[in-house]
Parts: structure tokens; C-alpha cells; sequence
């Protein structure tokens, strides 16, 4: 039984337009810019095995789920689920998944948009030739004088937000879908010269015992939640961003090979970031667990010291600045695509008011790094606050839903009937996402709030 639904926003106009934008949705500040400095704060090797491990066996199947329920309800991700529980007799309540993943996007993209605004500030002393011979230290004061001051960051964020609804506004499969297909490949041969550059002239053997030795000793429960929420966040899970990518998805691409590829490429990017960052970092005495900084205090140093170093760092910034671009528009796509089914206002109404709610909470994160880099709340600023919530609780906590519904609530016939595939393959997806994913998260979150180990004391383990 196939059902047959339009989506109102159109259609991908097929398999390569949907892998193309679903991985310039994943491929983003997540793989370069945060997956280096959290591997850095948690240690290296143990982090990144587990991070593998999580988007193999976690991240895939869900995101396998959370493509097929968007191409079967083929609205945004309130309406998708609430018709979906409908018609598998389940409780309309299921569309409160859709308004957490609405909610959830906004919030991280409230953050993510100040961070690519470093970036734009980063390629615009790229094209200035600010990094020519930059010492470690001044690369260190260069950024500390970025982010200490409110203003110029509130700026760059501001035109960040511009950009990211100025396309939005356009209509998601407009100019960049095309765009991506130049720049994705673009920065993987960039990712690929400078860790070239790493392998000549950084401590390449240093960087990649620390990125992949594994010392389980040093891993602890939260770094756990970490690696986890962190292939949620890469792959852009839990939300309902690919689900909204799905449901524009055409009948006959197979979900499972496209999502493979997209969480290949995705994968690819973040390891060649790390080969490309950690070299630098020890050759210059930095420090690995530096923080949110990191890339934007090493990267220079390298752009700063290679022949060409002007065209290389203004290139990769500008690739940066259009991952980072890409990944943003689906940040918000649900919240407008809702906005716009629910009240029929104009695409461009409806992106500006998003725009606009997304650009006021942003003040938060922008403040979190000079006025209110001290005001905390058990450690963590603003900004701290707003990417623990979405990345470590919000996006595996949808997830889970997210693969209940497909794995448990979704009827068999209609599970197979959408995923389409052997039933080899499909049993497999079935028993991931039926017990390991879903076990697996809960493990790692009843460890992080320390129910486990009430639990286990309970039972006299
Ligand atoms: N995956 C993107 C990155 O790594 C960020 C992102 C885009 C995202 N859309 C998302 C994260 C949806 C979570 C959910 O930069």
C-alpha cells in the first residue's frame, strides 16, 4: 500500500539534488569547527571511537527513520507526525515531536549563526592578509579581541542572519542546492591540501595519535553524552531538518544508500578537519582543550606560515562560510515551513519573522563571550547552556522518538512498504533501531543524570 502525498513546498528534482542538500545540511561548523574542539576537550582517540560508533550504529538508522517519515507525511514536521499517528492508530500527540524539533532548530541556530559570523569576520582578515606570518600568540590575541567585543560580533551575526533567510526566503531548492554542488567537493580538496600541509610541516604523528589512540580511562559519562549528542547534531538528527528534506524526497530514491553516502561525506570531513588541526596545535605548543576557539587560533598559524597562504585562508573561510550557510537554512526551514501551512503568509513574511525571533535569542550567545562571559549557571554560560540543551538533550531525546515511532509505533507493512529495501538490509535497520539505538541513548542519559547508577544500586549490581 503506497501512499500518495504531495508535498506544497515541491519536490527534489531527484537523488543527487536530495543527497547534495541533506549533506550541506550535515556538513557544517559541527564537523569543522565543533567536532576539533570537542574531541580536543574530551581527550582525543576514546572520543572519537565512540563518536564513530554512535554514527554507525546510532546516527544511521535514525536518520534512515527520520528521511522515510518525512517522505511518507510529506508536510513539516508537526503535520508529518500528526498524520502519521493517525493513520497508524496511534495518539495524535506524536506532533509534539514535530514543535520540539521546531523549537530545537531555532535555538541552535540562534548560536550557530554568531559562530559563523566569526567566520565571516575570519575571511574578511583572510582577504586583508591580517594571519601573513602570524604568530601563535597574536593569532590567540587576534581572537580574543574578536570575541570581546559585543558589537562587531552582534554584526557579523546579524549578516550571517540575513543570509540564512535571505535563501530561506527564496524557497530551500533554489540557488543553493546548485551552490553546494561546486562548494562541497571545493572544500574536501581544501580539507585534503591542508592536512597535506599538516603532514609536511606540522607534528602529524602527534596529532594523530592524540585524534586516534584510543584511552578509554579518560572517557567519562559526559564525554559519552558528548560523542553522542554530537553525531545527532553532525548528521543533523532529531530535529526534523532531514525530515523536512525527506519530505520532498521523490518516490523511487532508495533512503538507505543516500543516507550511507551523506553520512560517509559527513564523517570524511570532520576526521580530515581534525588530521588538519591537531598537527598545528602541537607543533605550536597549543593547547588541545582550548575550547570553542580552537580552529579560529590554529588555522591561522598555518595560512600564516604556507606559500599562498592569503588564497588558502580566504578560500577555506569562504567554504566555511557556505557550509556553514547551507547547514543553517535547514535549521529553520521547519519552523518556516510550519509557519507558513499554519497561517498561509507569505514564504518571505514568514522568514523574516523567524529571522527575527532566531536573531534576538543569538544576543544571548553573543554576550555569553564578553559581557556575560562570567554570568554562569552551574558553569556553563548562555552560550554553553543553549548547546548543551540542544545538542546533548534535546536532539537524542528526539531521536529516540524519532525511531519509536518508525521502529515500534510504524506498522511493518508501512515501514517496508516506504524503505524499500532487501530484506536482509531491512531486518537490520529494524532490530538497530528497534533496541541498540534506542538503548543506547537512554543508557547514556541515565548515566549522565545518574539514574543508571540508582537503578543498578536498586537492583544490587
Ligand atoms: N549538521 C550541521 C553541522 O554539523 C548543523 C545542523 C544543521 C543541524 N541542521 C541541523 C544540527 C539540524 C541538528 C539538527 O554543522
Amino acid at each position: 500500500m503506497s501512499v500518495q502525498r504531495e508535498s506544497m513546498h515541491g519536490m527534489w528534482s531527484g537523488r543527487l539534488a536530495f543527497i547534495l542538500a541533506a549533506t550541506g545540511s550535515a556538513v557544517g561548523l559541527g564537523n569543522i569547527w565543533k567536532f576539533p574542539y570537542i574531541a580536543g576537550e574530551n581527550g582525543g582517540g576514546a572520543f572519537v571511537l565512540l563518536y564513530l560508533f554512535c554514527i554507525a550504529l546510532i546516527g544511521i538508522p535514525i536518520m534512515m527513520s527520520e528521511v522515510m517519515l518525512g517522505r511518507r507525511g510529506r508536510q513539516n514536521p508537526i503535520n508529518t507526525m500528526r498524520t502519521l499517528a493517525l493513520e497508524e492508530n496511534a495518539r495524535p500527540s506524536w506532533h509534539w515531536l514535530g514543535w520540539m524539533g521546531v523549537i530545537a532548530g531555532i535555538l541552535i541556530l540562534s548560536y550557530y549563526s554568531v559562530i559563523a559570523g566569526w567566520a565571516l569576520s575570519y575571511f574578511k582578515d583572510a582577504v586583508f592578509g591580517t594571519f601573513d606570518g602570524i604568530s601563535a600568540e597574536t593569532a590567540g590575541s587576534h581572537f580574543g579581541g574578536l570575541v570581546g567585543s559585543w558589537w562587531v560580533l552582534l554584526l557579523w551575526h546579524t549578516l550571517f542572519m540575513m543570509m540564512t533567510m535571505f535563501v530561506v526566503s527564496k524557497g530551500v531548492r533554489g540557488g543553493l542546492e546548485r551552490a553546494v554542488t561546486l562548494l562541497m567537493p571545493a572544500l574536501l580538496v581544501l580539507l585534503l591540501i591542508m592536512v597535506g600541509y599538516a603532514m609536511k610541516s606540522g607534528a602529524f604523528a602527534q596529532g594523530m595519535s592524540f585524534l586516534f589512540d584510543a584511552d578509554f580511562s579518560k572517557l567519562s559519562p559526559e564525554s559519552a553524552l558528548t560523542a553522542m549528542g554530537h553525531a545527532f547534531f553532525t548528521l543533523s538528527l532529531g530535529m526534523g531538518a532531514i525530515m523536512v528534506y525527506g519530505s520532498y524526497l521523490p518516490e523511487k530514491v532508495s533512503i538507505s544508500k543516500a543516507v550511507i553516502s551523506i553520512a560517509l561525506a559527513d564523517t570524511a570531513v570532520a576526521l580530515l578537519a581534525g588530521m588538519a588541526i591537531f598537527p598545528i596545535v602541537f607543533a605550536n605548543g597549543l593547547e588541545p582543550g582550548s575550547g570553542p576557539g580552537l580552529i579560529f587560533t590554529t588555522l591561522p598559524i598555518a595560512f600564516g606560515q604556507m606559500p599562498f597562504g592569503v588564497i588558502f585562508a580566504s578560500l577555506f573561510f569562504l567554504l566555511l562560510i557556505f557550509a556553514a550557510w547551507s547547514s543553517a537554512i535547514s535549521l529553520v526551514e521547519p519552523a518556516v515551513a510550519w509557519l507558513i501551512e499554519k497561517t498561509h503568509i507569505s514564504r518571505l513574511r514568514a522568514s523574516v519573522l523567524m529571522g527575527l525571533l532566531t536573531w534576538f535569542i543569538g544576543i544571548g550567545t553573543v554576550f555569553s563571550f564578553n559581557i556575560w562571559a562570567e554570568a554562569k549557571v552551574s558553569g556553563k554560560t548562555f552560550f554553553d547552556w543553549m548547546d548543551y540543551l540542544t545538542a546533548n538533550v534535546m536532539l537524542p531525546f528526539g531521536g529516540v522518538l524519532i525511531a519509536i515511532f518508525a521502529a515500534w509505533v510504524m506498522r511493518k507493512e508501512s515501514s517496508s512498504d516506504e524503505l524499500k529495501m532487501g530484506a536482509m538490509g531491512y531486518s537490520l535497520w529494524r532490530f538497530l533501531t528497534r533496541y541498540l539505538a534506542i538503548i543506547c541513548v537512554l543508557i547514556v542519559m541515565m548515566k549522565v543524570t545518574g539514574l543508571l547508577d540508582l537503578v543498578l544500586a536498586k537492583a544490587g549490581l
